[in-house]
């Protein structure tokens, strides 16, 4: 048997910008895994022959990201009922026979951050997801499983809202509206699920829906505020949050999955962020 660590690391492209690398070398430190975490830069036409590589040639596991997390479904020999639910991947594991089992650990994630770190509550409460897309349909299934009173998703196109929320309906009282049919009155908790985060844009959500105590998340995350944050925040929300605690804890359900233990986050949550803020 060899001694040398087993290789991990995340796919994607472009994939330079990943905290993944120093989140899980956190993780391998803190749990005295030895294993070793790299950056794959590939192409969508290389993926599927980039990753067939990678785990015959001994590779462990693969966190899968823009833009290959619905190609990796394909690649995937087997999946959880989670990463089947979002059409998704975004970990892919080597099974002792060989075969590779795809899992969505992005709603864990998301959950987790909610109810471990920050202490919301979901059951019982109304719930807002913003967007209709691949990140919106990742959480659906951790959330629904939590039974909310009603679980909205509001989306700029009504059309894939209401298909979105049709594929769920039988985990929960879920409807999928247009922006300006969002059902009045305040939420208890607002996720931002849309790619608007990225060029800045703030979803033209009403703004009836935030109250001063509900808890608006946006599951982008940025150095300084996101658009959606500082929206937010001047409409008077006092628990504006970004992704970062979601990001390690999908990190740590991943690391779960291919090691069978759970790393601690909230050491790997404090550094993440003062490595992220000092650059
Ligand atoms: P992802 O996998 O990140 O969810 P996606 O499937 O392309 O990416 O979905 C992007 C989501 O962001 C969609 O819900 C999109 O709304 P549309 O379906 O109407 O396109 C939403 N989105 C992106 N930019 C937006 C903006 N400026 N305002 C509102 N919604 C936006």
């Amino acid at each position: 048997m060899s001694d040398a660590p087993d290789q991990y690391g995340v796919v994607g492209h472009p994939v330079a910008h990943s905290w993944s690398p120093f989140i899980h070398g956190l993780f391998a430190r803190e749990t005295g895994q030895p294993l070793v975490y790299r950056l794959y830069d590939v192409a969508p036409e290389d993926f599927r022959e980039r990753v067939l590589e990678f785990f015959a040639t001994g590779g462990r596991g693969l966190n899968v990201t823009l833009p290959h997390k619905i190609a990796a479904v394909d690649v995937a020999n087997e999946l959880t009922p989670r990463a089947a639910r979002a059409h998704a991947v975004n970990t892919l594991a080597a099974r002792a026979d060989g075969r590779l089992l795809g899992d969505n650990t992005d709603g864990a994630g998301l959950v987790n951050d909610l109810c471990d770190n920050l202490g919301v509550v979901i059951t019982r409460r109304r719930i807002l997801i913003i967007g209709a897309g691949g990140a919106a349909r990742g959480v659906l299934v951790p959330l629904l499983a939590l039974e909310p009173s009603e679980l909205v998703i509001a989306n700029r196109t009504e059309e894939r809202a209401r298909t979105l929320a049709k594929d769920f309906q039988d985990l929960g009282n879920v409807s999928g509206v247009g922006f300006s049919d969002i059902a009045e009155g305040p939420f208890d908790l607002i996720i931002n699920a849309t790619s608007a985060s990225l060029s800045g844009d703030v979803p033209e959500v009403p703004t009836g829906v935030i109250a001063e105590e509900s808890v608006c998340y946006d599951m982008a995350y940025g150095k300084t505020d996101t658009a959606f944050i500082r929206w937010a925040i001047g409409l008077g929300c006092t628990h504006a949050l970004q992704g970062w605690g979601m990001l390690v804890e999908q990190a740590a359900e991943s690391f779960r999955v291919w090691r069978g233990i759970r790393p601690p986050t909230a050491p790997v949550l404090a550094a993440l962020r003062e490595r992220a803020l000092r650059l």
